[in-house]
This record gives structure tokens, sequence and C-alpha cells, in this order.
């Protein structure tokens, strides 16, 4: 039953933000089983996921877009919801390779749906992003701003958000919740799991920790003349941890609700590019160098939520401050130098 301890499927389980939810989903009480093909995660995380929770959740190595095997995963675990994480998520990437993008994330979406909805399984969260506000007209981003994309990574998460709504119009049986990210960071107070980017990462806080142990020379800072206080881009980071339990919040929370449902997932602080750097100094005592470069295409000023609604109708509220993700952040990075592949 939808709300109680629950059977669940966790596409994507073994990436950065599904391992994290995985140990608060066992935590609360769930059986969780992984489905992931392992494009962007390695089996270690398994192992690590266990010593942590002290349980280990089945890993089904595949994709979401094989219908057979998401089938057979059906019948044998029969699971009651899913929790929907597994895509690819380089915006870059996603400017190169559109096809890709929307043969993994939204044809594999639909293949699933199809797949759950042949199986009677109808309670779905996915992961959705603040990405897709576009550029936010007003500040701090409520949930009924406008939904438009930048890049086909943005456009996948639009398509997805309205294949979700559509379904739910056409049948009541239908819930979904739409958690839509700020700008994850941090890692699992114990440092054992964390954030494993495959190359030179494209966002600040992997590239901060990869510049703190060495293996980058300095930060990058795009761009200082914004229109925000100190002139660098302004973000809404959110603890990884905070972000997974907030996963828990909304499985609970579509015990009692049908249809669609879009909610924000941040803290409501917006901090600049600048304080990142200078509070993951102050509390870790290492150097970042930096400089200052022209800003990089694409990016907007200023991003962060007003947490209202999340805090409404999940009672979930962010619980980590920026120190805290700094700290729980370089924990992982100082301990795993080479990530998982060490
Ligand atoms: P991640 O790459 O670490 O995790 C995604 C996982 O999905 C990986 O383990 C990968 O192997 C797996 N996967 C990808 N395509 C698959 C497929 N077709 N079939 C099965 N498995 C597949 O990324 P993450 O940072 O943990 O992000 C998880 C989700 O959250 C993604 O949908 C992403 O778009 C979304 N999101 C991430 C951020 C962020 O900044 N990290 C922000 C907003 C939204
Ligand atoms: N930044 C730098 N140097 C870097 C990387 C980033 O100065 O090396 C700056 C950016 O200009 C921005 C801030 O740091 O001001 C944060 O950048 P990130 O790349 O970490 O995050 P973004 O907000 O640009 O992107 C994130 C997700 C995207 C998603 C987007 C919008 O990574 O997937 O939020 O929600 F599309």
């Amino acid at each position: 039953m939808v709300g109680d301890h629950m059977r669940l499927l966790v596409t994507g389980g073994a990436g950065y933000i599904g391992s994290h939810t995985v140990i608060e989903l066992i935590g609360a009480g769930h059986d969780v089983v992984i489905l992931d093909n392992l494009s962007n995660s390695h089996t270690v995380v398994i192992d690590r996921i266990s010593e942590i929770s002290g349980t280990r959740p089945t890993l089904v190595v595949g994709d979401i877009g094989d219908a057979e095997l998401v089938d057979s995963l059906l019948s044998e675990h029969s699971p009651e919801a899913v929790v929907h994480f597994a895509g690819l998520k380089a915006v870059g990437e996603s400017v190169a390779q559109p096809l890709r993008y929307y043969r993994n994330n939204v044809a594999g979406t639909i293949s699933l749906l199809e797949r759950l909805d042949a199986h009677d399984i109808r309670t779905l969260v996915f992961s959705s992003s603040a990405t897709v506000y576009g550029e936010p007209e007003s500040l701090p981003i409520t949930e009924d701003a406008p939904v438009w994309s930048v890049n086909p990574y943005g456009e996948t998460k639009v398509q997805i958000e309205h294949i979700l709504s559509d379904l739910a119009v056409s049948d009541d049986r239908w819930r979904f919740a739409a958690l839509r990210y700020f700008n994850p960071v941090g890692a699992h107070p114990s440092g054992r799991i964390g954030e494993d980017p495959p190359d030179i990462p494209n966002n600040l806080m992997p590239y901060i920790t990869q510049v703190a142990v060495g293996a980058l020379d300095r930060v990058m800072v795009f761009g200082d003349d914004y229109d925000t206080p100190d002139g660098t881009g302004v973000r809404d980071y959110i603890h990884v941890v905070d972000l997974a339990r907030g996963h828990v919040a909304a499985i609970d929370a579509l015990g009692d609700r049908s249809g669609f449902h879009a909610w924000n997932l941040g803290t409501g602080v917006g901090t600049s590019v600048l304080e990142l750097i200078n509070t993951f100094r102050s509390v870790n005592e290492v150097d970042i160098p930096y400089e200052i470069t022209p800003r990089r295409p694409g990016d907007t000023a200023a991003s962060y939520t007003d947490p209202a609604k999340a805090e409404r109708d999940l009672g979930w509220k962010a619980q980590h401050d920026v120190a805290d993700m700094c700290r729980h952040s370089w924990r992982w990075q100082s301990r795993n130098p080479t990530g998982y592949r060490g």
C-alpha cells in the first residue's frame, strides 16, 4: 500500500543522488530494488550502500528502455512505487548529442511507464530539475513559474513532466511527484559515497574538490559581472542527504494524493560562486586558487527557490547549510581522491 513501508523500484539508484536516496529509503523501512545500466556509476556503490545502511539492495543491471528486462523485474519484485533517477544529465553533451538524450531520457521513460502501466504500478517520483524554469523571470522561484527549457537536457525534463501530467489527466490512478532539484552538492557524512564525475567536472562543487585534491590547478569563476551582490553567479545549493530525504517525504505524500504534483527542492538560500569557494576554504582549511574568466554561455545570474510548497505539502525542509555541504564534499573527495576508481 502506498504510504506504508513499501517495495520500491529505484531507477538510476547506483548514481550520485540515487545512492544517497536508497540509503534514506532503506532507513525509512522500504525494500529497494535498483535498476541501473551503470553508464555513469559503479557496482562498488552497492557495497558502500550496504555498508552504510546495513542492508544490501538488489541491483539489476540493465536499461529502463529494455521492456523485456523491466517486465521480468516487475514480475519478480512486484514494486508498489518507483523513484525514477535514471537519465543522462550533462547539458553540454546534450547540445552535442540531442538524439542520445531524447532516446535515453524521454523514450526510456515512456517505455518504463508503459511497463509500469501494464503491471498496475502507478506511483512514481521523478527527478526533475530547476532547469525547467529556463531563465527565471522572478526570484525566488515558485512551482507555478513558466516551464520551458534552454537546452536539450532541460527539454527532456520538460517533456517528461508533460508526459506525466498528461497521463495523470488520462487516468486518475496515476500518482506523480516531479521533484525539481536546485543544485545538489555534498556527500554522505560517512565519506563513503559521493559524486564521481567521469571526466573534468562541469559543475562547481566537484570542480572545487578536484582543485582541493590537486587533480586540477584552479577554479575558473565564470564571470564576475552579473547583477548579484559580488558579481558571481548565485545558486541554491542543497545537501544531497536533504535532497534524498525529500524523496522519502514525496513517496509518503503520494499516499494520499493522486494526479501530478511538482515540488521545488532547495534551501531557499542563494550562495555566490565566491561565497562557496570561501566557505570551502575556511571550513576545510584548504587553499582553492581561482581565476575570473568570461561568463559561461547559457548561465543565468541567480536561481533559488521558495521552499514553502515542499515544506507545507511534504513536511520537508533542508537541514544542512553550505558549511556542511563543503565539509562533506571534501570528506568524500579527500578520502576517495579518484572517486570509486581508487
Ligand atoms: P548520475 O549520473 O550520478 O545518476 C544517474 C544514474 O542513472 C547513473 O547511475 C546511470 O548509470 C543511470 N542511468 C542513466 N541512463 C540509464 C538508463 N537508460 N537505464 C538505466 N540506468 C540509467 O546523476 P545524478 O546526479 O544522480 O542525477 C540523478 C537524476 O537527477 C538525473 O535524472 C538527473 O537529470 C537529475 N538531476 C540531477 C541534478 C544534479 O545536479 N546532479 C540536478 C537536477 C536533476
Ligand atoms: N561555475 C563556475 N565555474 C565552474 C563551474 C560553475 O564559476 O567551473 C559557476 C556557474 O557559472 C554558476 C555556478 O557556478 O554560476 C553553478 O554552476 P553549476 O554548473 O554547478 O550548476 P548550474 O546551476 O549551472 O547547473 C545545474 C545543473 C544542471 C541544471 C542547472 C539548472 O548542473 O544540470 O543546474 O537547474 F540544468
